[in-house]
């Protein structure tokens, strides 16, 4: 799309506005946490593809257009990320402690702009690759990986009887990828409970928000510097490889940053996913009946997108986007599911008719889309085949409207997922009484290569406390 076509898009902006001048409506709030799409409404509804809007006390741009979005994505030289750009942020106009900035501010490939980003991809693409190449052995190890981990999950779960009640989120989409992040990172066991709680509290943007940064950061500096001296076939000591001028500080940002997507991202679709395909429009239950599974997750991607804002882009001059004209240095924000329900998505499909279409932006778009979507998408795949496999019954325990959804300017996801489940005839199920005791003493399980994986039994003895009653899903 050229500067004209988005021209032609916007209607008669205003010389003389800036973001500050306007009024702004606040973003988060328990409207937008139920009903983000009536939100979005009201805004285009006001303003057209592109809505000044207040985000934690500071004013933000927010685009809801669709060919607006993809303009701002595909140039990404004039509509830089980087915090360095933000105008009113260098003339000291917004807090130091405004909660979303830990996440802004990582020096990480998700947030960082300039010319260094080019090196910096090169190397994540090449350290992905061995476990997103279909045919390589590393992606086959992860695959099985994925599979015996659901599988466990599973077993796990059904211990509470044939047919009973679940929280799917806690018990299956929550700890599956972080399972699985262990063996990218190439950490014996799991990276730990209290890592994930503080990616939450990373990306909710909560008053903790910069201590729980700091912790994470500490400990992948930790592992960071454990590979250099020790690399192995893991997606740390592959970055490495692929850029060796990597400070271990770097390093570290770059592994936080993975743990986050991976363990939080990937759980949402997961999640999301689950709740598309028993309450959706029957597209994603449709692909999944005839065996159409990626088809099904790309639905889920479209309809309910875990990346809900993205990190924010600058222009470098003054543009015109929508009806406005965007100063140079203010942020602007991209809302993914807002874009796919402007009417001109798709070539002006509604999205239930644009479900087979691959142009959304769940993933992102232009140079600095997802470079782990192949990643993503295999892992909620083999999470729903194992899922539908072993249950023939899986179905929501509250209205959808009461399920609770986090409060977060990055993501849209749940914090739980309670369900109601029947068992297949024919899935075996084990007595809790009979395992339960061997967990309770901490039996350890053992990795790939025989090692012991401590942790492992903690999150499993966690999860069958979850089943038993006797830990408090709250507290995870
Ligand atoms: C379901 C899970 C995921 C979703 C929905 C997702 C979505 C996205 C989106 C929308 C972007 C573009 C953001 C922007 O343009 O500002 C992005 C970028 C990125 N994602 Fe993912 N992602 C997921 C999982 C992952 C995982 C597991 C990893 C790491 C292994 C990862 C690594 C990255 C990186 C490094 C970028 C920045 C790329 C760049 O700036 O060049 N993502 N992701």
């Amino acid at each position: 799309m050229g500067e004209t076509d988005v021209e032609r898009v916007g209607g008669t902006g205003d010389g003389a506005l800036t973001l500050e001048s306007l009024s702004r409506e606040p973003l988060l709030g328990r409207e937008y946490q139920d009903h983000p799409d009536v939100v979005h409404e009201r805004l285009r509804r006001r303003h057209g593809a592109v809505a000044p809007v207040d985000l934690l006390g500071v004013p933000v741009w927010l685009v809801l257009g669709y060919p607006e979005a993809l303009y701002v994505l595909q140039n990404d030289e004039r509509w830089p990320k980087g915090m360095r750009h933000w105008r009113a942020r260098n003339e000291g106009r917004v807090p130091a402690d405004w909660p979303v900035a830990p996440a802004l501010t990582a020096r990480n490939m998700m947030a960082r702009g300039g010319p260094d980003h080019a090196r910096y991809r090169a190397a994540w693409d090449a350290a992905l690759r061995p476990f997103q190449d279909p045919g390589h052995p590393q992606a086959r190890r992860l695959r099985d990986n994925i599979r015996r981990t659901a599988d466990e999950l599973i077993t796990i779960l059904v211990r509470g009887g044939r047919s009973g009640a679940a929280d799917l989120a806690a018990q299956f989409s929550r700890p599956l990828p972080l399972m699985v992040a262990g063996e990218l990172l190439g950490v014996s066991g799991l990276p730990g409970d209290e890592a994930l709680l503080d990616i939450w509290r990373i990306l909710d943007a909560g008053p903790d928000a910069a201590e729980a940064s700091a912790r994470v950061l500490a400990a992948m500096g930790r592992l960071g510097e454990e590979k250099r001296n020790r690399p192995g076939e893991d997606f740390p000591s592959y970055l490495l490889a692929a850029h060796p001028r990597l400070t271990t500080e770097e390093l570290a940002h770059e592994l936080t940053m993975l743990m986050g997507m991976i363990s939080d991202h990937a759980s949402i679709l997961i999640t999301n996913a689950v709740v598309e395909i028993i309450t959706g429009d029957g597209r994603a239950r449709a692909s999944l009946s005839a065996g159409m599974i990626r088809e099904a997750v790309n639905h889920v991607a479209l309809r309910k997108p875990p990346l809900a804002n993205f990190v924010p882009r600058f222009p470098l001059k003054d543009e015109r986007l929508g009806e406005y004209v965007i100063r140079a240095g203010e942020p602007v924000w991209i809302a993914t599911a807002a874009t796919h329900a402007d009417p001109r998505f798709a070539g002006g499909a509604s999205v239930s008719r644009a479900a087979g279409t691959r142009a959304h932006l769940s993933w992102g778009a232009g140079p600095r889309q997802c470079p782990a979507r192949e990643l993503s998408t295999v892992l909620t795949t083999l999470a729903l085949e194992r899922l539908f496999e072993r249950f023939a019954q899986l179905e929501l325990a509250v209205p959808e409207d009461q399920l609770p959804w986090r409060s977060s300017p990055f993501v849209r996801g749940l914090r739980a997922l309670p369900v109601r489940y029947e068992v297949k005839a024919g899935e075996a199920v084990t007595s809790p009484d009979a395992e339960d005791a061997e967990d309770a003493e901490g039996t350890e399980e053992r990795g790939r290569d025989g090692e012991r994986r401590p942790q492992g039994s903690l999150m499993r003895r966690f999860l069958v406390g979850l089943v038993t009653g006797t830990i408090d899903p709250d507290a995870f």
